[in-house]
């Protein structure tokens, strides 16, 4: 039995008249069965349209890191649109987030844009110009938005389409590319230091950028291994080779500052988008300054015509505030802590395989092994089609994580201690049920 109840399904039906599978972007689709249509959210919660309400881990992928329709953001936004949403001129607000931005962050400068996969276009254009040279590395199961430079080797892959770990080929994610921008990208295996520093010795004259996901946001919040983004950090100094972070996932998400606090490390250029506007579509771009001066009017480009709208700044300006005024990274830790704790203990006492990865505010649980991943191709061979089994038991029970255990959990400061219950409870009876079902071994 599917997840939509008689109005979802319907809406859904009537969906799929008008946009290809129902949706407005791909990750979207559980299937025709499966696949939401939402009537509202609230907190932590949301409800389709069946009025059924469900826990939400996925949290639009991420950005809502306060809580879905948090009153202070809203009010923040509805007084702002008042003077005016777009003006193509700079306003004090846009200044005063700028400013926010670099005093949680440490970056010099920024810039504004309105999605993750802008900041990450405009970052690889800068770094190119900052260095004169054209290539990139990238590593495997890292996503750095939909633009066709990055659709390679991403969390998409399967395992034989990833070449050997001694010379990895770039994947690529969909038809509609031309073949010769695969040239342009150096595929590397996270946290393979041997291969890493090996082609950026044998390449760094053509190498414009080193991007990574610090925490790997699209494949279960994987870790980078200790010494993995220090020797990161001092190859890309060794060689002039741009390092760009890529926040959109663990800014403002692991810590104020984002993974440069958390791992304590500052990198050349740092994309935000997501938690930045807890659920406003945000993006800026940050860096050091000397880099980020790259960007001269009529030379380097970074432009769009709703960068720093009024609605998009009111929501992040009060979200960046309530992260310095409430004790929103303490709870999402705590909260994040006892629902990774409980699930180890349910999984444990049911003698299932598995480890948990990634931090509190987005982990992931790795079925099938009790050994963590340490990469995307360790990843691969995990048991998903358990997890998905998993998750249906869950969703049918009203919590709401993704099917696809690649995404993370993703916990929000609106999540109570009675939702933490609530979750452990319904994987408990999943487990059970699962079990007398005759699907676990
Ligand atoms: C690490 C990372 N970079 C970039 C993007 C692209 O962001 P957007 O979907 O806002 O374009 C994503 C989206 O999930 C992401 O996880």
């Amino acid at each position: 039995m599917g997840l939509q109840g008689e109005r979802t399904k319907s809406w859904f039906q009537r969906a799929c008249q008008v946009m290809p599978y129902g949706i407005s972007s791909n990750f979207r689709y559980w299937g025709d069965q499966d696949t939401l249509v939402v009537q509202r959210a609230k907190g932590a919660h949301l409800w389709d349209m069946d009025g059924k309400r469900y826990i939400d881990y996925r949290l639009g992928f991420g950005p809502i890191i306060i809580g879905h329709a948090d009153e202070r953001v809203n009010q923040a936004v509805a007084q702002a649109i008042e003077d005016g949403t777009l003006f193509a001129w700079t306003t004090t607000a846009e200044v005063e987030l700028a400013e926010r931005i670099i005093r949680l962050t440490g970056v010099e400068m920024v810039r504004l844009a309105n999605s993750g996969t802008e900041a990450t276009m405009q970052a690889l254009r800068i770094a190119r110009a900052y260095t004169g040279r054209e290539k990139y590395v990238k590593f495997e199961g890292h996503y750095h938005g939909s633009a066709d430079y990055f659709m390679y080797s991403t969390a998409s892959a399967s395992l034989n389409m990833l070449g050997s770990p001694r010379s990895p080929i770039p994947a690529p994610m969909t038809s509609g590319m031309p073949t010769q921008i695969a040239e342009t990208v150096i595929i590397i295996p996270f946290n393979d230091f041997e291969l890493l520093e090996k082609t950026l010795r044998a390449r760094w004259g053509e190498i414009a950028a080193v991007f990574v996901e610090p925490v790997m946001g699209n494949v279960g919040g994987i870790l980078p291994q200790k010494e993995f983004l220090p020797t990161l950090r001092r190859l890309c100094d060794e060689y002039g080779i741009v390092l760009v972070f890529d926040e959109v996932k663990t800014g403002f998400r692991i810590a104020k500052g984002g993974a440069q606090e958390y791992f304590d490390l500052k990198a050349d250029i740092v994309t935000y988008a997501k938690a930045l506007g807890n659920g406003f579509p945000i993006a800026a771009i940050g860096g050091k300054r000397e880099v980020m001066m790259t960007i001269v009017p009529g030379q380097v480009s970074q432009s769009g015509t709703y960068n720093g709208n009024t609605v998009a700044v009111a929501a992040s300006i009060t979200t960046l505030d309530l992260f310095e005024k409430e004790p929103i990274y303490e709870i999402i830790q705590q909260r994040g802590q006892a629902l990774m704790k409980g699930i180890d203990e349910i999984l444990s006492d049911h003698d299932i395989d598995h480890a948990l990865t990634g931090l509190p505010a987005m982990f992931g649980i790795f079925l099938g092994s009790a050994q963590p991943p340490q990469n995307f191709r360790d990843y691969l061979k995990g048991n998903s089609s358990l997890y998905t089994q998993l998750v249906r038991g869950l969703a049918q029970r009203g919590v709401l994580p993704d099917i696809d255990g690649r995404e993370p959990w993703f916990l929000c400061a609106a999540l109570s201690e009675e939702d933490v219950q609530e979750t452990l409870n319904a994987l408990n009876d999943t487990v059970r049920e699962l079990k007398q079902q005759g699907k676990l071994k």
